[in-house]
């Protein structure tokens, strides 16, 4: 990895953390900082902070941070000289070359041609009398020679060195054919084919490079589908099966289905527009390439209870990409190649035409397990099909539902909405302890480092930082804060330092801005800083009256084990507040 620095340091300057992040996350401006929905974790409220002034980013849910090359290297899943090479090419930088670039562009060529030479072996021993057992395969699959062709399907035959013997008579090393993943190596370092007895399917990207393979067993046997693993051109949860041809297809939504078999009998009845995922369950990065293509996906997966999981899983990151999910409603098939050979492509397509929304297929799929003739299935089906539309984002399309549900059941649409109602705010809180919990085992699990003695002194934290939070927000109320508290009282000296530095922003003229911390906090301060000052808690005088209760009052719980810790001011103020505390035994902690 020989970039130079002067280069990496021209690189970041060019590319701004905002805009770079904001092509990935809808971001929310939030003072001089922006707040996204984290993609390096499953949240539903924003909890990433990109700051522009450091150019850094920092995830109070997951730990995620760094800079804009980090988040390239993360959301695009590439190491360090890759994430650098996007970003340079982005803004039209070359990077120089280094060492490793050399080894690197020299092997992936290599590896090209190594892949595009084993697809057509294995192409043209299908259509041989070695190959004979592939073809009765796909053609008993309902494969027309056609299809066969355009896909370039192959036959592995069962030897253990079929493929190495020839791609060694074109030139190659075992070496070079391991690296394209054609190959295997043994225990004792003998290498042989990785595909044998199967019948292939290549991989092919949107330049019509061979990329990788997929295999399956003729019969029954484990396991049913081998893939190339992840090389230097290929890279599984980059690509799509069979984009490449779907690209190029006038009709702008895309099918999504489960396999390689599902995509080539939708393909070859007519509907070039189907893509599928390559042997893992759709990735971010997956949908965000469909992104690129279309705003409407149909989402054609088994109908089986792992189906219907990975539909739930595959709508939720295509919402987060801005696609508007479709879910195909397939009965009496299995998957989209079963329905195909049962019903045929005219089904097939009004079938397509029919998709359903995601809420409406939820809303079948509880319907179905209730028998609505009688009191109790009804009421169950009420019950669920409520706290499924409670997870609703949009308003009105649960006032939409509520409507339909009302018309189902017979019960009142204000009854459901109620209902509804009650369940999201119910949610709401949830939601938010659940967030909340995460953070602070999170936090104790690994021990705090930020603030370490926070575990110890958890009730005085909590307090300390809702006060340092009520400050941040309410500036002006320092005076009357000041009046009953100072530095002294504070517990902690991570949160110590945070009030001083805030109540000196202060009373220096004007609000105080998390960027004004940048210079004297590390990231992972400025992370816990942004964190507490972002908390959601109302913002009334009372509020703050308790935690400033709380906080004075935290020391005498506990005085005798922690004297030894306090400052010698510290030490003063409780000793007063203890003397003050005696003559008015009416404000003891009544908790
Ligand atoms: N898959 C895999 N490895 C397995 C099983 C499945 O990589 N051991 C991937 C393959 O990409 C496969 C997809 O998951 O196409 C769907 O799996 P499954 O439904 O089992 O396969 P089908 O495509 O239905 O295969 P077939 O119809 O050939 O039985
Ligand atoms: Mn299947």
């Amino acid at each position: 990895m020989a970039i130079p620095r002067s280069f990496i340091e021209n690189l970041r300057m060019s590319c701004d953390i905002e805009t770079t992040i904001s092509s990935y996350v809808k971001l929310k401006r939030q003072g001089r900082n922006q707040v996204g929905l984290c993609p390096f974790h499953s949240e539903k409220t924003p909890s990433m902070v990109v700051y522009g002034d450091t150019q850094s980013f920092y995830c109070f849910g997951c730990g995620a941070g760094g800079d804009v090359i980090s988040f390239i290297m993360r959301i695009e899943n590439l190491d360090y000289v890759e994430a650098v090479k996007l970003l340079a090419q982005r803004v039209g930088m070359t990077v120089p070359e280094g060492e490793a670039e050399d080894r690197l562009s020299r092997i992936k060529p290599v590896i090209l041609e190594i892949n595009r030479l084993t697809a057509r072996f294995y192409h043209k021993i299908l259509r041989s009398p070695e190959g004979r057992e592939g073809y009765a395969y796909f053609a008993g699959r309902g494969l027309t020679p056609q299809t066969m062709v355009k896909y370039g399907l192959g036959y592995a035959p069962p030897g253990w060195s079929t493929l190495r013997d020839y791609l060694r008579s074109q030139g190659f090393s075992t070496e070079q054919m391991y690296d394209a993943g054609v190959v295997s190596r043994g225990r004792e370092g003998s290498y042989y084919d990785a595909f044998r007895n199967r019948v292939i399917f290549p991989i092919i990207d949107l330049r019509k490079n061979v990329i990788g393979f997929g295999g399956r067993v003729l019969d029954d046997s484990k396991p049913k589908y081998l893939n190339t693993n992840d090389t230097p051109v290929f890279k599984k949860s980059r690509n799509l099966f069979s984009m490449n041809f779907a690209k190029n297809h006038a009709e702008k939504r895309l099918i999504l289905a489960e396999g390689y078999m599902d995509v080539i009998a939708v393909n070859q009845a007519g509907f070039e527009n189907v893509v599928a995922t390559l042997g893992t369950a759709l990735t971010p990065e997956q949908a965000r390439l469909m992104a690129g293509y279309t705003k409407e996906v149909v989402i054609a997966y088994d109908s089986d209870g792992a189906g219907r999981k990975a539909t739930d899983r595959a709508v939720g990151l295509l919402e987060e990409v801005g696609i508007t999910a479709k879910i195909l409603a397939l009965k009496g098939a299995k998957d989209p190649d079963e329905y195909l050979k049962k019903f045929g492509a005219q089904r097939f397509k009004l079938l397509l035409e029919d998709a359903g929304s995601v809420t409406a297929y939820q809303l079948s799929v509880i319907r179905a397990k209730y028998d609505l003739e009688t009191p109790e299935g009804k009421s169950g089906y009420l019950t669920e099909a409520v706290r499924y539309l409670a997870t609703l984002k949009n308003p009105v399309e649960r006032e939409v539902f509520a409507g339909e549900l009302a018309g189902q059941t017979g019960v009142l649409r204000e009854t459901v909405l109620s209902n509804i109602s009650f369940e999201v705010r119910k949610n709401y809180r949830r939601d938010k302890k659940k967030e909340w919990d995460n953070i602070s085992s999170s936090r104790s699990l690994y021990g705090d480092r930020i603030n370490p003695q926070r575990a110890a002194n958890l009730k005085a934290s909590l307090a300390e930082e809702g006060i340092l939070c009520f400050l941040f927000k309410n500036p002006d109320h320092l005076g009357k804060i000041l009046a009953q508290i100072g530095e002294g009282d504070f517990v902690t000296d991570f949160n110590r330092g945070l009030f001083k530095q805030m109540a000196a922003m202060i009373q220096a003229g004007g609000a105080p801005a998390l960027s004004d911390f940048a210079e004297t906090l590390s990231p992972e301060q400025m992370g816990r800083l942004s964190e507490i000052v972002n908390r959601e808690m109302p913002m009334s005088e009372e509020v703050l009256d308790d935690y400033i209760r709380a906080l004075r009052d935290a020391p005498l719980q506990n005085i005798s084990q922690r004297a030894g810790e306090l400052s010698g001011d510290a030490l003063l103020n409780v000793v007063e507040r203890l003397r003050q505390k005696k003559k008015e035994p009416g404000t003891a902690d009544d908790r």
